[in-house]
């Protein structure tokens, strides 16, 4: 037994999260390669070898926000922008719903082209193809209570939206004078519309200290998130960032596994982020406890202008591709990708069987 777990009072028992003194122990005292096993045990006690899928469908790279760090923020005037149309984006969703998929994954920038009843409607053309059969995940951004309801209505079951730093004044500066507060209340208007809640981190950021760190992972567990993305900061060289430094990648692993540790229910993924910034992340990132992987399915022509980050894989591969290339790295883990819808444990039982006839 480790220093740390004797004096966190013992190992915890399989799939129990750890308390928020015991993460700041681990935090600041435990080597990765322990926290990795850690993170990766507590993950196959309560996930099994399942490995989620979720197809990505990057629907507009169109972006009325300036975030510091990102690719594609409104004042980035070298990108191609682009909006893609509800038929191509259902033909994209059709492969990958036969390939197998059931989640899709529907994320863009703060598009007003692309309004809420626009976004309900291709939502219910979804719905619609797959038989409701595939779970729609949205990734709009910052909505009232009345948008979220309206976008629930309409069939979507989760919405991610990352808070991106918990530092309240390092949140400010990154994201152009919006609020930590006000990003916080809008993940609670997308509880109290009913749905499966994700959010999530940048690791790396400039001007993060370690307790910002340790905050960003204690935050994710007060929130009781059933969904947590987390990935390292890629500095773009087209924003007001560029010259900011990279971290290693390590932080990112590390970030996995005490996140594991502190929510074992939640859905991980391992970020196309981590893949971009080192070839095995995205494996390392599973090993230290994540169990999600996001097959991108946007149509190869738009890929290499949703750039958030520089060097993002996977820009000439389509998604399907991608499902056999990821099904061949995740076997050396000793895990098998999943075809199930992946619904959030709380849920578990009510429309999560097996798919019948899913593709492996
Ligand atoms: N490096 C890494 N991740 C980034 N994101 C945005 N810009 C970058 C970057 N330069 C992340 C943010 C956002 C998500 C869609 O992508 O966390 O919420
Ligand atoms: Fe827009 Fe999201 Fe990029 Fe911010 S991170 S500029 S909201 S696409
Ligand atoms: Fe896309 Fe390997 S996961 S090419």
């Amino acid at each position: 037994m480790s220093e740390i777990n004797r004096a966190a009072g013992g190992i915890a028992p399989a799939g129990k999260a750890l308390s928020p003194e015991e993460i700041r122990l681990h935090y600041y005292n435990t080597p990765t390669e322990e926290l990795v096993r850690m993170g990766g045990e507590c993950c196959r006690s309560v996930h099994g070898p399942d490995v989620l899928l979720r197809g990505l469908l990057e629907y507009t790279n169109y972006c009325s926000s300036n975030c510091l760090y990102c690719g594609i923020r409104h004042d980035n005037s070298n990108v191609q922008r682009y909006r893609i149309d509800e038929d191509m984006l259902l033909e994209a969703a059709r492969a990958g719903f036969d390939r197998g998929l059931r989640t899709f994954v529907i994320q863009g920038g703060e598009d007003s082209e692309y309004p809420v009843d626009r976004i309900c409607r291709l939502i219910e053309r979804i719905k619609e193809m797959t038989r409701g059969e595939a779970a729609v995940t949205l990734s709009c951004g910052m909505r009232s209570l009345d948008q979220y309801r309206s976008l629930k209505r309409a069939g979507g079951d989760r919405y991610l939206l990352r808070f991106e730093t918990s530092d309240p004044e390092l949140h400010r500066y990154l994201r152009n004078g919006s609020s930590l507060e006000k990003r916080l209340e809008a993940l609670e208007y997308i509880r109290e519309a009913g749905f499966q809640t994700g959010s999530g981190f940048m690791l790396g950021l400039p001007g993060e200290s370690d307790e910002t760190r340790l905050n960003n992972i204690l935050l994710a567990q007060q929130l009781r998130l059933d969904m947590v993305g987390i990935g390292p900061f890629i500095p773009h060289p087209e924003t007001p960032l560029a010259e900011a430094s990279q971290e290693d990648i390590e932080m990112s692993i590390r970030g996995v596994a005490l996140l594991r540790l502190a929510l074992p229910e939640a859905h991980i993924p391992a970020t196309t982020a981590a893949g971009s910034l080192v070839p095995d992340g995205r494996e390392r990132m599973i090993s230290a406890g994540a169990n999600v992987l996001m097959p991108n399915l946007t149509p190869v022509t738009f890929k290499k202008d949703y750039e958030l980050y520089p060097g993002k894989i996977c820009l000439d591969e389509s998604g399907i591709q991608c499902i056999s290339c990821l099904s061949l790295r995740v076997k050396p883990l000793e895990r098998e990708l999943s075809f199930r819808r992946g619904d959030a444990v709380r849920l578990a039982g009510s429309a999560d069987s097996p798919v019948p006839g899913g593709v492996r």
